[in-house]
């Protein structure tokens, strides 16, 4: 049975990574690891640790992205609670045994990790990410 190791990261949708970090860095004083390009989400990411865990800003470069859809809707906030799983085929496969629903039926595969997201409909709302580190 797959095992949920820890939150690995909360993602929050923002339009301006430097004006949100007027409040995550400068005046809560979280610390500002390294900003990144993601290409393959379409997205510039802000990586502030936090204990074992992380929040993430991220912002959208392309109008055609999840994130970008919820900025234009919600204009900003948590977009995504992400789990840290020992085994992510095996939790996909138990959750879908459950009858609970999958943005990614099967993990996407990226370097370092693979990933998957469950439906907000079958989790009340919130936008589930599952990930995985691979060596
Ligand atoms: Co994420």
């Amino acid at each position: 049975m797959a095992r949920i190791k820890k939150i690995n990261h909360v993602a929050i949708a923002v339009t301006d990574i430097e004006q949100a970090l007027v409040f995550w860095r400068d005046a809560l004083g979280l610390d500002l690891h390294h900003v990144e390009d993601v290409p393959s989400q379409k997205s510039m990411v802000a990586f502030m640790p936090v204990g074992e865990s992380e929040v993430e800003l991220v912002k959208p470069t392309a109008e055609d992205t999840g994130v970008a859809k919820f900025i234009a809707e919600r204009g900003g906030g948590i977009h995504h609670l992400c789990f840290e799983v020992d085994n992510i085929e095996e939790m996909i496969t138990a959750l879908k045994a459950k009858g609970i629903r999958l943005i990614n039926e099967y993990p996407l595969e990226l370097p370092g990790r693979k990933m998957a997201f469950i439906h907000p409909k079958s989790t009340g709302g919130v936008l589930v990410e599952l990930y995985e580190v691979i060596a």
